[in-house]
């Protein structure tokens, strides 16, 4: 097992370049399966889920390299429509899939999907705008089969903006027979990036971005090459670690309008920030300030996804703040990490009261899950002593060499191989 030793109590300055959006590349990466032919995408981060879904995309017949942050990839080949388990289970994204390989193939033979332990991760409204599409799902307790010999355009209300179901659809829907309406549809910025490269690909995508999105089929796609959006949320945990260590940090490939609401919060807490075109500078000097409520929700809402990380940062900063996470019903699992460390938090079911103007100690802590890991190695750089963080195959699921990263800007952190 591996784990991170980050020695606490240096500030983080210098320069740093924001990797490509994990959540962006990996349904791009699954449309792919929509046409056969050479694609080439810049800015795809090396990540263990994005290589799951390169390993998936073999194991259908796929050739890929992945070198630098280029992804070529020759999917001539592709035959199958069947995901391997053992590959299934290891990543939720991979019912991504389902979408292209039913339009593709006519039928997809998938695995509960795996991922982080954020709550119960259902899959029911990707199903249902499958079925709306004209799919025939047939479930049983270890896996889901789908067919349609022709998928047929429909206009289709979501009970809630998923991020996955609408790309799910989205991507199925490209090559329906007619019109497709995707309504109550994710506004993620990444939703935005997959209408463009299916475009690209010469789909029919419009409306991304905003809660109605219209796809009219056509017959065929073709291969295209593509670079991916700057990853937010990886953006968005580097402003809070310069923040908590009183840095002096200046970030590049940034889209500022994708972490404006964090901005707002940091400066509201004493931290200077400012941006021309994709830099950003942070300046901090003392945390001072509170967030008396704040709720996730889906964008343009603050995101769910840097929760555990604005946590650990409220904690410095004075004051009391209450968070109250709406979007997964278990993405507490921090807090117990936090503690250990000196925050003083208390939930009372999706809410954490937060009080300000602690001190972490290092102390040896566990990452549950992906956000969560990332929440411990902020603590840790603004720690007295050192921290040691294990299951660390959860940080690398979404942060690229994060150690590497961090040492770059001054940190003291190290990857410990341990023998098991
Ligand atoms: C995407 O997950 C992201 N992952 C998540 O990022 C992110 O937290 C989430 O969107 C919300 O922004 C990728 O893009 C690869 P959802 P996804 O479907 O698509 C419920 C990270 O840290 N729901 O928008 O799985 C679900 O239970 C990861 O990078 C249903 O009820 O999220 C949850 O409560 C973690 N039925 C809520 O919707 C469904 O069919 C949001 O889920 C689907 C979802």
């Amino acid at each position: 097992m591996e784990k991170l030793a980050v020695q606490g109590g240096r500030p983080l300055t210098g320069s740093l370049r924001i990797q490509g959006s994990k959540n962006a590349a990996l349904p791009i990466l699954a449309a792919t399966v929509l046409a056969e032919g050479h694609y080439s995408i810049q800015d795809v981060p090396h990540l263990t889920d994005i290589s799951v879904m390169l390993q998936i995309l073999t194991a259908l017949g796929a050739k890929y390299t992945h070198q630098d942050s280029s992804v070529s990839l020759d999917t001539t080949s592709l035959s199958s429509s069947h995901i391997p388990q053992h590959l299934m289970g290891q990543m939720r994204s991979s019912i991504f899939l389902m979408g292209p390989l039913l339009a593709k193939f006519g039928e997809v033979k998938v695995y509960p999907p795996g991922g982080c332990a954020i709550g119960e991760r259902k899959i029911d409204l990707h199903l249902q705008g499958l079925e709306a599409l004209g799919a025939q799902v047939f479930e049983n307790e270890d896996h889901i089969y789908c067919v349609a010999d022709q998928l047929k355009g429909a206009d289709i209300k979501l009970a809630y903006p998923s991020v996955g179901a609408t790309e799910n659809i989205m991507m199925a829907a490209t090559l329906a027979k007619g019109k497709t309406i995707i309504r109550n549809a994710a506004k993620e910025p990444e939703i935005i990036d997959l209408q463009e490269f299916l475009n690209g690909m010469g789909a029919n995508v419009c409306g991304a971005g905003t809660s109605v999105i219209e796809i009219e089929g056509v017959h065929r796609l073709k291969a295209t090459g593509y670079r991916v959006i700057p990853d937010r949320i990886v953006a968005g945990t580097m402003i809070l670690a310069a923040s908590m260590t009183k840095g002096d940090l200046r970030l590049e490939n940034v889209k500022f309008e994708h972490i404006s609401p964090l901005v707002k919060i940091v400066k509201e807490c004493g931290v200077e920030i400012d941006h021309t075109h994709d830099i950003i500078n942070i300046n901090s000097r003392s945390l001072v300030g509170s967030i008396p409520f704040l709720e996730t929700g889906p964008y343009p809402h603050f995101p769910t996804d840097m929760q555990a990380q604005l946590m650990a940062f409220l904690s410095l900063s004075s004051g009391t703040s209450t968070i109250r996470e709406t979007v997964f019903d278990g993405r507490f699992q921090h807090v117990q990490q936090l503690k250990k460390m000196g925050a003083r938090i208390q939930t009372n079911r999706n809410e954490a009261i937060i009080h300000g103007s602690s001190t972490y100690q290092g102390a040896q802590v566990e990452a549950t899950d992906l956000r969560a890991g990332a929440a411990l190695v902020l603590a840790g750089l603004a720690a007295t002593g050192t921290t040691i963080i294990t299951k660390i195959h959860h940080i690398d699921r979404g942060y690229q060499q994060i150690e590497k990263q961090l040492q770059q800007v001054g940190a003291s952190i190290k990857r410990i191989r341990e023998e098991t």
